[in-house]
């Protein structure tokens, strides 16, 4: 939820710090701060904390009248949860002393009694976080221990040594957390943990690298280590030390990054969502390289064998948001053609249910981050209960990529934008393909079906290439049919009743403006009630078998005043007798309609945002990464 980052080297930390917190706004932007390293009069070393309130930008410009030397410092961008955005809330925090600072992503869950026994030991609280009780922890295992005279707890020697305190105050904390830790009494020092958040560390020319993504420091290096939970590490200008819980060295994997940085940088878009909504023609390609290898669909980072494939007679996809909404099409896809029972389940639902799950049941989790709270936690829940599950995510090495028996990766690559695009056409691209195997293993599909529907999937990146290259004013004509209403509704029937939901979803979270999914046969059940000339009706209505029922329900819409705004297929003259706006895509098979007909409406979303003023990738009280519950 929070992006941290930190640097110990040969170069001024400053401009380092806020560069990777640049990079890692995505991950929340209520406050940010900045830790650096100084000295006082007399030459002794302190911690200077600069913090602000909103975006990375302002903390900039409050850093340009900041004349720091420090070659060792820590930042922090945050997405508030314990404690409304204010700068006594911004990280860094810091002890009582002064002396040590640090920054936090996760959640401390027994943070009421820490920060009770501490107050009660005779600390100083600054701000209602969570985060902060962890400086006070380090600050007792560092300095020493008072006695507690309600538990009865002696006095207790302290270690004057940084990674030694972290690590015993972790032993207190119970809940998720990426640390980093400096010390005014251990000059280039950072010290870091790992708790069920995400802390990638590199090793550069000029210095080491902690940050929560590897966005950050992809400049300095591209081999990195994804730390692990339980794992610690030591950051100096020199080099970088691993430990466990018991503070026994460890060499941890290095993972090498093969995307490059242009690829985080808008590259002449004005912002990074249209940028990404561009990029999905490479991101179908690219997704689709290597799985048709002689022939034969290849999926071999699957985990299960065919005859385990086989033996599956339920699939339960679980995901949130976007995710969830790729899941909607997946269940269209299996049930279609593997003829296998399939249920698309939010994962905060999930995980607190008791889902039917025996070891003949597939989950599919999908998250375009692999670090979704819910989702990890619906995940080891479903393994707990005996069922195989399947990772889809777009981040090499993420915790759903590691806590699946198997993943795809979607060849999305970064993606910047806090409203998912072209993450979404990688989900559903690797779906098809999920759902195509089991066709093919549970005998529903034969090879050359397989290699007719694999080669039209192929042909979905030219179709989005030609929407991008031929409909911007036809979108913009709808946008402004759109840009003053009070509220939208999204219908569709089957693959575009799916698709409605993705479009809401994104009108929603960009434009501030409320919109809602039905299929459309349900209008008539209670929200035609609703229409009005100020309430859009935008309808997915390409041609497919439910092409009449869906115009049908327009017609009823029409006859009600509705504004009409249509995703019809290429050719449609007809549509045009009810529609006030259409939008068109090339004709595509009604089971690959998701990937093209959800470009017209990211664009839609994106022209509405603009019109209303909103910031596109950044919107409000958003973050990229939900990594809480
Ligand atoms: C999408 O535009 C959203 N910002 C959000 O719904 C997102 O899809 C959801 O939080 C799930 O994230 P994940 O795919 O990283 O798990």
């Amino acid at each position: 939820m929070c992006g941290i980052v930190g640097y110990t080297g040969l170069d001024q930390a400053k401009d380092i710090l806020v560069d990777g917190l640049k990079r890692l706004e995505y991950r929340g932007y209520d406050s940010a701060g900045v830790a650096l390293e100084a000295t006082d009069g007399a030459g002794d070393p302190r911690i200077d904390v600069v913090r602000r309130v909103g975006k990375v930008a302002g903390l900039e410009s409050e850093l340009v009248g900041v004349d720091s030397a420090a070659t060792c410092g820590i930042g922090h961008t945050r997405w508030a949860t314990h404690g409304r955005p204010s700068v006594a809330n911004a990280h860094p925090h810091v002890s009582c002393d002064g002396r040590i600072a640090l920054v936090h992503n996760g959640i401390i869950e027994n943070f009421a009694e820490l920060r009770e026994a501490l107050v009660r030991r005779g600390h100083t609280f600054m701000s209602d976080t969570d985060t902060e009780v962890f400086a006070h922890l380090i600050e007792e295992a560092y300095d020493g221990r008072p006695a507690d005279a309600a538990t009865g707890e002696p006095a207790r020697p302290g270690c004057h040594d940084l990674m030694g305190a972290v690590r015993e105050a972790c032993t207190h904390v119970v809940g998720a957390y990426g640390l980093a830790v400096v010390c005014a009494d251990e000059p280039g020092v950072i010290a870091v943990a790992r708790k069920d958040s995400p802390i990638i560390i590199g090793r550069g020319e000029r210095g080491s690298y902690v940050a929560s993504d590897v966005i950050a420091v992809i400049d300095a290096t591209r081999d990195v280590v994804v730390l692990e939970d339980g794992q610690f590490a030591r950051l100096t200008r020199e080099g970088i030390t691993y430990t466990d819980a018991e503070g026994n060295a460890i060499e941890p994997a290095v993972t090498h990054i093969d995307w490059d940085i242009d690829m985080a940088e808008k590259g002449g878009y004005p912002d990074f969502m249209l940028k990404e909504i561009c990029e999905q023609p490479r991101v179908v390609r690219d997704t689709l390289v290597g799985r048709m290898t002689g022939g034969e669909l290849d999926i071999d980072e699957l985990g299960l064998t065919m005859e385990e494939l086989n033996l599956i007679d339920r699939v339960y996809v679980i995901a949130c948001g976007t995710s969830y909404h790729a899941g909607l099409i997946a269940k269209n896809l299996i049930e279609m053609w593997a003829r296998i029972p399939c249920e698309v389940e939010a994962a905060s639902e999930f995980r607190y249910r008791n889902p039917i799950i025996t070891p003949s049941t597939l989950v599919v989790a999908v998250s375009q981050s692999g670090e979704t709270a819910d989702t990890l936690a619906a995940i080891r829940d479903a393994r707990i209960k005996g069922a195989k599950v399947f990772g889809i995510t777009n981040v090499v090495g993420s915790p759903v990529a590691r806590e699946s028996d198997g993943v795809i990766y979607t060849k999305a690559n970064k993606e910047i934008a806090v409203a998912s695009t072209k993450s979404f056409i990688g989900q559903v691209v690797s779906l098809t393909l999920l759902a195509l195997l089991l066709a093919q293993v549970k005998g529903k599909l034969t090879t050359g079906q397989v290699r007719l529907l694999f080669s039209e999937l192929g042909n979905t990146a030219e179709q989005i290439q030609w929407i991008l290259d031929t409909q911007e004013e036809a979108i913009h004509e709808a946008a402004l049919a759109c840009k003053d209403a009070h509220s939208a509704l999204f219908v569709g029937r089957g693959m575009g009743a799916a698709i409605a939901n993705e479009g809401a979803l994104k009108l929603k979270e960009i434009s501030y403006l409320h919109a809602e999914a039905y299929a459309a046969g349900e209008m008539k059940h209670g929200p035609i009630a609703l229409i009005d000339r100020d309430f859009p009706v935008i309808a997915i209505a390409t041609k497919s078998p439910v092409y009449d029922k869906t115009v049908s329900n327009l017609k009823e819409c029409e006859a009600r005043g509705a504004k009409i705004i249509v995703v019809a297929t290429e050719g449609d003259e007809d549509i045009h007798k009810i529609a006030d706006h259409v939008i068109y895509i090339p004709p595509v098979r009604d089971a690959f309609s998701a990937i093209t007909a959800t470009v017209p409406l990211q664009l839609l979303a994106r022209e509405v945002a603009l019109m209303r003023g909103c910031d596109v990738d950044q919107p409000r009280n958003l973050a990229k990464s939900v990594t809480v519950e």
